[in-house]
């Protein structure tokens, strides 16, 4: 498939042909394709000024105007932001900085979780099938399970972070349960490890509140954000209290270098679209396109949709009918995808501003082709 363009929740294809895109770039259109105010807003700062110089010392006002309104958004004291390059860059500045400040060098993380693809982020990936040819990672890195309360006791004096995706993305979709994060949390007050929430997927209204963890009773002492933030374009973001921020600012000088972190046609596009996510209903919205995705995908060969809001997986009762499902509906006109890990789950994370007939649409097509799977397996 060779792409032509993409407007709203369609790509289209070099012989014309409409695709509606139930995955968003995977997450990261949220506000679909070339939203009009997220052009603007590129177009404008292009007029003005590409990259000048980094390390902070020039101030600029798309990623002052960015960081100054995901401040205002997320609870204190996480009011400092370091914009990078993609949420893969984010987790490894998040890394460093839970190092910097409790001195300590290990990390916790989940089976199945998946925080990027670099040596330091594969370091925290909870699968070993992916990391194996790579190794060896980062030391010092033990794993526990999502989900799990008996696990937490692994979290002792010697943790410098417990590092969580809020929903288990390549894991399937996978919600935290019983107060977990709450759980996680208060275990790490008690040893004084930090908390790190990777919210580059659930974030930026995906699951219908600005951040994930908004959800489930807790606050992160680090929070990461990325895909969805940038609107189309690619970004990172860790934030933190400014006094743990400060940590990276001395001893050595610049603890986390990035050439074009905080780019400013980025951060204006960044800055447009969080400005329209928090400023319109597109996060109440968000809660009934849930419902209405769940109520028209009912089907005998679907096991289980998990997930929330608009980040959301269809279970098949197998690999080979989620594989059959994806590829036919692709012919049929609409985009769909796997996830990681979890070879049973079709991703369906369209855009949030997708229309509610767009939504029925979609899920016609995925119900006729399991209906026709079904039929075969008479
Ligand atoms: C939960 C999570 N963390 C980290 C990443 C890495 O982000 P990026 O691909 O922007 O580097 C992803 C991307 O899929 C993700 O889903």
């Amino acid at each position: 498939m060779e792409i032509s363009h993409a407007e709203g929740s369609y790509i289209y294809d070099t012989n014309n042909k409409a695709y509606l895109d139930f995955v968003a770039g995977v997450s990261a259109c949220s506000l679909g394709h070339r939203h009009p105010k997220v052009v603007d807003a590129i177009k404008t700062q292009l007029d003005k000024y590409l990259h000048v110089m980094v390390y902070g010392e020039y101030v600029q006002q798309p990623a002052v105007e960015l960081t100054k309104l995901l401040a205002k958004h997320l609870p204190e004291p996480l009011e400092t932001t370091y914009l990078t390059n993609s949420g893969t860059e984010a987790i490894e500045g998040s890394i460093k900085l839970a190092k910097r400040v409790t001195g300590r060098s290990q990390i916790i993380s989940a089976h199945n979780a998946y925080h990027g693809n670099t040596l330091g982020a594969m370091s925290v990936m909870g699968y070993n099938e992916r990391k194996q040819p790579f190794l060896p990672l980062i030391p010092d890195v033990k794993f526990i399970a999502f989900n799990n309360a008996e696990d937490l006791k692994k979290i002792t004096t010697k943790t410098a972070a417990v590092i969580l995706e809020t929903i288990q993305g390549g894991a399937g979709f996978i919600e935290p349960s019983d107060n977990y994060l709450h759980k996680v949390q208060k275990r790490c007050n008690e040893v004084g490890a930090l908390f790190i929430l990777d919210e580059i997927q659930p974030g930026i209204g995906r699951t219908g509140k600005l951040f994930g963890f908004e959800h489930y009773n807790c606050q992160p002492d680090i929070i990461v954000t990325g895909k969805g933030l940038g609107g189309g374009l690619p970004i990172g973001a860790f934030t933190a209290s400014k006094a743990m921020m400060d940590t990276l600012k001395d001893n050595p000088k610049l603890g986390h270098i990035t050439t074009f972190g905080g780019h400013p046609v980025i951060a204006a596009g960044a800055l447009a679209t969080l400005t329209e996510i928090t400023s319109t209903s597109l996060m109440s919205e968000t809660i009934e396109k849930e419902k209405l995705v769940r109520k028209h995908l009912k089907h005998p060969l679907i096991t289980d949709i998990r997930g929330k809001g608009l980040m959301l997986a269809a279970l098949t009762p197998s690999a080979e009918i989620t594989n059959e499902v994806i590829l036919k509906a692709q012919d049929e006109g609409l985009i769909l995808f796997w996830l990681l890990f979890e070879t049973k789950a079709i991703r369906i994370t369209p855009p949030l501003t997708i229309s509610n007939e767009d939504i029925l649409k979609g899920c016609k097509i995925i119900v006729d082709i399991l209906n026709k799977i079904q039929e075969s397996q008479k």
